[in-house]
């Protein structure tokens, strides 16, 4: 992984085959950013260039789990990262945490490096139990990994009431939970992760965000679409 700040645009469930076409011929890949398409869209990604990551992968090796991807596959494919518990996934597909500790195993195992997304609800936020939670879904993603793997695990901080919403914290809440963040995998593992922030990033509050020193990179959902947008905030990143 590159020294600098992450930049990672999670496509989600977006783009038709003729928009994708369109997207690539209006950003150029580059070392600095990777685009997490929908799987059936990587090779037409890898192929033109781009750094890439995968939005989800199996718990399982490989075998008979219909609709599934694991790990191995899209190592296979060329794909870098694996986007791993992400809140739309823990609550729209039921993902526990006992099933996000063992995805992150099986990317781990095959070489990806992961990006293992945490966050609160609003009330959660409003109970003061940001921190509980995190400290709870840190505990139980990232638990029995060896103390190397963790080098190449990476924490998206996402707010629940701050993903798709234009909501977002202050710099100030963001620093303090990365804090906190890198805090409990190091009394965990005794290594600091890199922490991301996601939730509702945009080509204008990039410029402010990009002044947190505590975090090392941006995954971006809605702005990572629209490529005007999304060049804007690489270069916003990068500038620093
Ligand atoms: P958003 O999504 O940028 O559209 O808020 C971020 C995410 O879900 O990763």
């Amino acid at each position: 992984m590159e020294n600098n700040k992450l930049i990672i645009g999670n496509m989600k469930m977006n783009l038709t085959l003729k928009e994708v076409k369109e997207y690539i011929k209006q950003i150029e890949p580059d070392k600095n950013f990777y685009v997490c398409p929908p799987s059936i869209y990587l090779s037409y990604f890898n192929d033109s260039g781009y750094n890439t990551g995968i939005q989800n992968v199996s718990e399982f090796d490989m075998g008979a789990y219909t609709g599934e991807i694991s790990a191995i596959q899209a190592v296979s494919m060329g794909v870098d990262l694996v986007i791993i518990g992400h809140s739309e996934r823990r609550m729209y597909l039921h993902e526990t945490d006992e099933i996000i500790n063992n995805k992150v195993k099986k990317s781990l195992l095959s070489g990806m490096d992961v990006i293992l997304c945490v966050g609160e609800t609003l009330e959660e936020k409003e109970q003061n139990n940001t921190k509980d939670k995190l400290n709870k879904q840190l505990i139980e993603d990232l638990k029995n990994l060896d103390k190397e793997d963790i080098k190449y695990v990476i924490v998206a901080y996402e707010p629940i009431w701050a993903i798709g919403t234009g909501k977002i914290p202050t710099n100030e809440e963001i620093s303090d939970i990365s804090n906190f963040i890198k805090q409990v995998v190091n009394n965990m593992y005794g290594l600091e992760p890199k922490v991301l922030y996601g939730g509702s990033i945009n080509d204008t509050n990039i410029e402010e965000l990009n002044n947190i020193d505590s975090i090392d990179g941006f995954l971006i959902g809605g702005a990572c679409l629209k490529p005007d947008k999304f060049k804007k905030i690489i270069e916003t990143v990068d500038k620093k």
